[in-house]
């Protein structure tokens, strides 16, 4: 048994420290890498090896400034009244705040004056590595994003660089800031990523069941009146025949009514580890008072946000490969190199999107709205929904407006799923809220096109197309580039 390497650090941004990192699953090394951070003035505070746990973790807690040197600002959105009268800046942990959605809305939240730390192991940076993949955009490291952004408005993110599935780790954290919310986007995220081969399938599910039971455990130990505010997906629901419902259905069977849970019928691993993180939630909301909002979310689209704009350095990821691209920002960087639009089979497939600046209000609105003590509430997070064809066509019209020449290919369905069907999905209670949905316009698809034609350069076109078959998922590792 390998031991592992636990490792707390206070670090700026001057030298550096190298980590060994290990992490293996059932036997299985799925990852052995090596993950150097920038520090500065601050030494390695403390080094702890342990013998007898599962070897997992690079775990560095780090914050790039001080806090007796937060900037000081005026209570906005993000101050509440504490109890005790007098008034105080909510704090919101972000987990996955690295990521896509999470540095926008960490950025946002920040900006409307919450408290904000985010928490991240940076493992999606290491699928990049382990690919070949990148993002269109290039995106700094999390130190100088979080630098650059205290730099243009003064506001201070805390860091907390680790994984967690380690628990003591997260109770660190959690004793450290004290969140009164924690939105929980830290998950791997992508279905073709968790069907490449058994090593990621397990992985996706270790990581996402057992990091969000620790963040659960962590509210109940340290922080119960903590509102959990957690990213799941449209993708639970699969493709019923009938309306989909915000969470919850009335049934009327043998002459007795209830309401339940609306049946989900998940789609891969990766949906399925999202199915078994909302029923760990509700669970917890019944038995221990829990707090939580699942945030149901549609495809997330588009990369711009007012404070993501702010500086090259705050830039956000985009995702355009055949493992972590979604649909329509995939196209855009399609139209953009001259790649035919890759509609999966027939293009029925029909889904919920919404705007990236949607994501952000979105969990704004649940933050700021809470849930009971003890209730599992669930929004269903989009704004409109599409076909892949509706999309391609739009993309198609889109790029000929910009003289693009945008043909459209059918190619085979990597996926098991269904390529027509029925999708009526509500989407009322954040709209109830004060959701101002950004609705897909023609002004939307010719930023997004711009954007990709700006960053053109950099597409690897050997990385549109999908690679990774439901059907042909095997035991085997699968180390060459997805
Ligand atoms: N992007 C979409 O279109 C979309 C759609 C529906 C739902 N979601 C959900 O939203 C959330 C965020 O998605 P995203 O697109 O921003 O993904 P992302 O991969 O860009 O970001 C996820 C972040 O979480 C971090 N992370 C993963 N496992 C972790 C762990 N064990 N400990 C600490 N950090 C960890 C990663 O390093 C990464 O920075 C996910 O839960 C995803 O399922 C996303």
């Amino acid at each position: 048994m390998a031991r592992l390497l636990s490792t707390s650090c206070s670090v700026d941004m001057s030298s550096s420290c190298k980590l060994p990192c290990h992490q293996s699953y059932q036997g299985s090394k799925l990852f052995s890498s090596s993950c150097k951070l920038q520090t500065s003035k601050f030494p390695l505070e403390k080094l702890v090896l342990k013998g007898n746990r599962p070897e997992r973790v690079c775990m560095v807690r780090a914050t790039t400034l001080p806090m007796s040197q937060e900037a000081k600002t005026q209570p906005g959105s993000g101050s509440h009244q504490a109890s005790g009268g007098s008034s105080k800046r909510k704090r919101v942990m972000v987990i996955g705040g690295d990521g896509y959605c999470g540095w926008a809305t960490a950025l946002h939240l920040s900006n409307k004056n919450y408290e904000v730390a985010i928490v991240d192991s940076l493992v999606r940076r290491l699928f990049d590595h382990q690919l070949g993949l990148d993002s269109l955009t290039p995106i700094s490291s999390i130190h100088n994003r979080i630098r650059r952004w205290k730099s243009e408005t003064g506001k201070t993110i805390q860091l907390y660089i680790g994984d967690i599935c380690d628990f003591e780790f997260l109770a660190d954290t959690f004793e450290s800031f004290k969140p009164d919310a924690v939105v929980h986007f830290g998950e791997q995220r992508s279905a073709p990523y968790s069907m490449i081969d058994r090593s990621r399938a397990v992985f996706t599910q270790n990581n996402n069941v057992i990091g969000t039971l620790n963040v659960l455990f962590a509210i109940k130990e340290f922080r119960e009146d903590c509102h959990l505010v957690k990213l799941g997906t449209m993708g639970e629901y699969g493709t019923p025949n009938i309306d989909i419902e915000e969470g919850y259905i009335t049934i009327t069977h043998n002459g007795r009514t209830d309401t339940l849970p609306y049946p989900k019928q998940a789609s891969s691993f990766y949906h399925l580890s999202k199915v078994h993180d909302s029923n760990n939630i509700a669970f917890t909301c019944k038995a221990w008072g829990m707090r939580a909002t699942d945030l149901n979310q549609g495809v997330v689209y588009g990369v711009r946000t007012d404070e993501t704009e702010m500086h090259e350095e705050l830039c956000n990821r985009l995702d355009y490969d055949g493992v972590f691209g979604t649909a329509l920002n995939r196209f855009c960087v399609q139209a953009a190199v001259d790649h035919p639009l890759t509609v999966y089979g027939k293009g029925g497939q029909t889904r919920g999107y919404l705007d990236i600046r949607d994501t952000i209000q979105c969990v704004e609105l649940a933050i700021a709205n809470p849930a009971q003590r003890g209730e599992f509430r669930v929004f269903n997070q989009f704004t409109e929904q599409f076909s892949v064809n509706e999309l391609a066509s739009l993309v198609t019209k889109a790029g000929e407006k910009l003289g693009l020449n945008v043909e459209t290919k059918s190619v085979p369905n990597p996926r098991v799923e269904a390529e027509e069907h029925y999708y009526n999905a509500k989407h009322t209670k954040l709209i109830e809220l004060g959701l101002k949905p950004h609705l897909l316009s023609d002004s939307l698809l010719d930023s997004l096109l711009n954007f990709a034609i700006q960053f053109k350069d950099r597409v690897d076109v050997k990385q549109i197309m999908p690679s990774v078959s439901w059907k042909k998922i095997g035991a085997k590792p699968k180390t060459v580039a997805a």
